[in-house]
């Protein structure tokens, strides 16, 4: 490398003097747009100094005149939403279930708000899709052992299942163990057995069911709702569908227990659980009162 300066000799420019390998470099100004580019650019910088925070110090750093941090524009940004969640939560304290359902924008709100505490409080006994366990019933058909209208649904959360509340749903199977003999059991279970399945009729145990069990689960055995006494007719089972199951419950009642959310919920959350529950596939229209 060389550094003389020398005339180009194809274009008559003169060169920098730098040459690598033989290929020199021409001494050509930068091109003005690119020169003013590059002033505008550093005028930017120094106004974006002054207004906004930029330089280090030894302690701290430049605050800038505006005062702007992104702490703020955060802080900010989230009272927006809180606010207009306060409105859409004050909406739902004060707006009955139904009309919640015919208004789109609170219907939506309902929604998610309730997938989100279903998640928090519930999926942990009715899973996470809600399709429940066994003992713990699937919410998204529309088997019901208390009701499936909204006003039904939010009675059930509100008061619970043998929960102690004072108004609690509440009615005890008794355990016919300790009632009816072990061949009567059996003669039973098979009763229950072909309601659903339609084999296996046993007529002493129609008899039985008629006398012991009708009362709660109806004639058919089609469930009784004011007494939570799920249907037997159909081939949908809390307990399990096996002859063992059915057999067990008979002798021994387990007497689920769901918690009243009354004093655990705030009730605009217990409502958007109540649409969403509702909403899950099963909901049914409000019972006409009797
Ligand atoms: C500790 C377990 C547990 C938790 C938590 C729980 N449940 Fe339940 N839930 C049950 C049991 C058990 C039953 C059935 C009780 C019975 O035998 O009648 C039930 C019944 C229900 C029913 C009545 C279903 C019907 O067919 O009538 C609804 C609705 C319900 N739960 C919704 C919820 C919601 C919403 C939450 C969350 C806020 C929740 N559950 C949390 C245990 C639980
Ligand atoms: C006082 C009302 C009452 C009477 C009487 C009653 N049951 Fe029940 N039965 C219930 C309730 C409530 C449940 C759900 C309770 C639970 O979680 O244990 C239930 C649940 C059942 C189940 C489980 C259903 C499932 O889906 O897993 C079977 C089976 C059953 N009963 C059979 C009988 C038979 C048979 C008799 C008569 C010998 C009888 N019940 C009498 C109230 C009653």
């Amino acid at each position: 490398m060389t550094n003389k300066k020398e005339k180009d000799e194809f274009s008559g420019i003169e060169t920098t003097g730098h040459e690598w390998d033989g290929i020199k470099e021409l001494n050509l100004p930068a091109p003005r747009w690119w020169l003013i580019i590059f002033a505008m650019t550093c005028v930017w910088a120094v106004g974006y100094w002054v207004i906004y925070p930029a330089w280090p110090t030894l302690s701290d750093h430049t605050k800038g005149t505006t005062g702007w941090t992104s702490h703020k524009k955060l802080a900010a940004e989230q009272q927006e939403i809180l606010q207009q969640r306060g409105e859409s939560a004050a909406k739902l304290k004060i707006h009955t279930l139904e009309d919640i359902q015919k208004d789109v924008e609170l219907y939506n709100y309902a929604i998610a708000g309730g997938a989100a505490a279903f998640k928090d409080n519930c999926a942990a006994c009715h899973g996470t899709g809600a399709a429940g366990y066994a003992g713990y019933p699937n919410l998204n058909d529309d088997d019901w052992i208390w009701g499936g209208d909204l006003q039904s649904i939010y009675h059930t959360l509100v008061v619970g299942i043998r929960s102690g509340h004072e108004n609690e749903r509440n009615s005890q199977m008794p355990a016919f163990g300790e009632i009816l003999k072990k061949e009567e059991i059996d003669q039973v279970t098979d009763h229950v057995m072909s309601l659903s399945t339609g084999q296996g009729a046993n007529a002493q145990g129609a008899e039985i069911f008629k006398q012991n069990c009708a009362s709660c689960h109806g004639d058919l055995g089609k469930g009784g709702r004011e007494f939570g006494a799920p249907n037997l007719a159909d081939a949908i089972w809390l307990y399990g569908s096996d002859r063992a199951s059915i057999s067990q419950q008979i002798r021994m009642p387990r007497q689920g227990i769901m918690p009243n959310w009354n004093t655990r919920l705030p009730d605009e959350t217990i409502k958007a659980l109540t649409i969403y529950v509702h909403s899950l596939g099963g909901g049914e229209a409000a019972q006409p009162k009797e």
